[in-house]
């Protein structure tokens, strides 16, 4: 088994169970304060919502919606637990924000991809927007972005739009991956003219928030899939590996490791490090042991005339399973088309695999969301019909990033209360505060775990779990204690803070009643970024 991870235990009051409030709940003594709301300018010159919904291109320079997956920047002669750049993903539309008399699909686009906001913390500790500032920028499904790796040849040099920009992650370098989860551009609707290939979509997208006259660039060889984060693990050799889950019902997980080491002398030397390396997909063997599989063609069954045997654990055991021929003639084929790939080549077949993180001490965590149309269990994946999800953890042999190997157990099973006396898989083994549907996962910078969800917003599920929230795990205990809840209908995603913890950033996803409504009346909240900070001023959770 793995060792346990390490004892850091927080101070705050858990709120109480099945909280159904139009509001964000935090314990005593924390303040949650909204920031930066869909809609609101962004760069210089922005228009911005305040009631009245703005059309294309007035909407290129505000905000986004449905913010989620995120990361704070120090700036250069910044004090970084005072001001940075908060950079922030755009999952999909908060429709009420566009012009929906002018709707059309430019407008739409605008609506998804990246923020990045300067932001400032003022004397009453209170955080702003500052709407003046240079490095404020959007990239949206209107922008172009640069292709580069193996895939081009097949993708193109360039490409119009990134689409669902569901989580993120960072480098050693400074810069910020925005990843692509969905494959299908489902921003175009009937009729709209012009949609562009598919294989334009999918990829992890590296951001350079310190320069804002840079294009962004879709980094091919970390494969294409229904991309959520990612993490990295760095070596005392500066070798690096991101560790990346797709969320497909079922999907697997990948770890990249690009071929050269991480230069932190030579910030520009890292900026093609993404464009060459191997990526590989992981097998959770049912004894926990667990092994890298490389996604190279020619290797592992990854050539032309393979059989993908498709999501075969979505069909019932003794199911005949009639395989599709895929051919794997080039390492663009592969990358194209990752999922397939990692199936031909035996990688497991997970419970929609949300975020990863690496923790402190380099145990490594993915939230597992759900599968509820699981006919067939592995070891890792073990109930059938999984509607609330469960958290994997696993180390590298060596805790290097380069392994090839690994030992896995599982941290917990979400899920309702053994004492509620509901069938085995919807029964949870949780100490402490339940939920469903794990999603956002990080251990900060202390060696805190904290979970958020993203479960179901019908009286079917809040009955039982309250809104979505925010949890801080005990990584030894599986404890689970309850700090944030947020408003109805919203999920609870993005974990951001500054380098002394005394300011966390949290998204509310896709709220769908009053809260942060700009207009009387219902169906008008919008998505947005909270600060949350202790009153007294000390880190939060100490
Ligand atoms: Fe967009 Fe997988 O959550
Ligand atoms: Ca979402
Ligand atoms: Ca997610
Ligand atoms: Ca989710």
């Amino acid at each position: 088994k793995p060792p346990p991870g390490p004892d850091y235990s927080v101070t705050f009051t858990p709120l109480a169970d099945k909280i159904v409030a139009d509001t964000v709940t935090v314990p005593a003594g924390y303040v949650a304060e909204v920031l930066y709301s869909a809609g609101d300018k962004c760069m210089i010159g922005s228009v911005g919502y305040a009631g009245v919904p703005q059309s294309y291109p007035a909407t290129e320079t505000q905000s986004g919606g449905q913010h989620d997956g995120m990361h704070f920047y120090a700036l250069p002669g910044v004090d970084p637990n005072q001001g940075g750049l908060l950079v922030l993903n755009h999952e999909a539309l908060d429709d009420e924000t566009l012009d929906q008399s002018v709707e059309g699909v430019k407008t739409r686009l605008s609506n998804v991809g990246v923020s990045v906001v300067e932001i400032a913390r003022g004397a009453n500790g209170a955080w702003t927007v500052k709407t003046d500032s240079r490095y404020n920028k959007r990239y949206t499904g209107n922008t172009v972005y640069n292709v580069s790796g193996p895939a081009k040849a097949v993708v193109g040099d360039t490409v119009v739009g990134t689409l669902n920009n569901c989580s993120s992650g960072d480098t050693p370098w400074g810069t910020y991956l925005t990843c692509e989860e969905t494959l299908n551009n489902y921003h175009y609707k009937t009729g709209d003219a012009g949609k562009p290939a598919d294989q334009g979509y999918g990829w992890v997208v590296e951001i350079d928030p310190q320069n804002p006259d840079s294009t962004a660039v879709k980094r091919t060889a970390m494969g294409r899939f229904s991309h959520e984060n990612t993490a990295f693990m760095l070596d005392a050799n500066n070798r690096v590996a991101f560790y990346m889950g797709d969320d497909t019902t079922p999907g697997c997980i990948y770890k990249f490791v690009p071929t050269k080491p991480y230069d932190p002398a030579n910030r520009a030397a890292n900026m093609g490090l993404l464009d060459e390396g191997t990526l590989y997909a992981a097998r959770f063997n049912d004894d926990g042991s667990g092994n890298w599989i490389e996604l190279t063609v020619g290797k592992n069954n990854l050539t032309a005339g393979a059989t993908d045997p498709g999501n075969f654990t979505q069909v019932a055991s003794g199911t005949v399973i009639t395989g599709k021929l895929v051919n794997f003639n080039t390492q663009a084929d592969v990358l194209v088309n990752t999922g397939a790939a990692a199936r031909v080549a035996g990688a497991t077949l997970m419970d929609r695999p949300e975020w990863i993180t690496v923790g402190v001490d380099k145990t490594l965590y993915c939230t597992l969301t759900n599968n509820g149309s699981r006919k067939r269990t592995s070891a890792a994946n073990p109930r059938v019909s999984n509607s609330h999800g469960h958290i994997i953890r696993w180390h590298e042999r060596g805790d290097s990033p380069l392994a090839t190997t690994f030992e896995w157990d599982l941290l917990l099973l979400a899920g309702r209360d053994k004492t509620d006396g509901v069938a085995a898989n919807l029964t949870g083994n949780v100490n402490g505060d339940t939920f469903s549907s794990p999603d956002g996962i990080r251990v900060d910078p202390k060696g805190r775990l904290w979970v958020q969800t993203d479960a179901g917003t019908s009286a079917s599920t809040t009955d039982f779990f309250g809104n979505n929230s925010m949890y801080y795990i005990d990584q030894k205990t599986g404890e689970s204690k309850r700090f944030l809840v947020g408003p109805l209908g919203c999920e609870i995603t993005g974990i951001a803070y500054t380098p002394d913890l005394t300011t966390f950033f949290i998204n509310i996803q896709h709220p769908d009643k009053a809260w942060n409504a700009v207009r009387a009346g219902g169906g008008d909240a919008r998505s947005a970024t909270v600060v949350v900070r202790r009153t007294d001023g000390k880190p939060v959770g100490a």
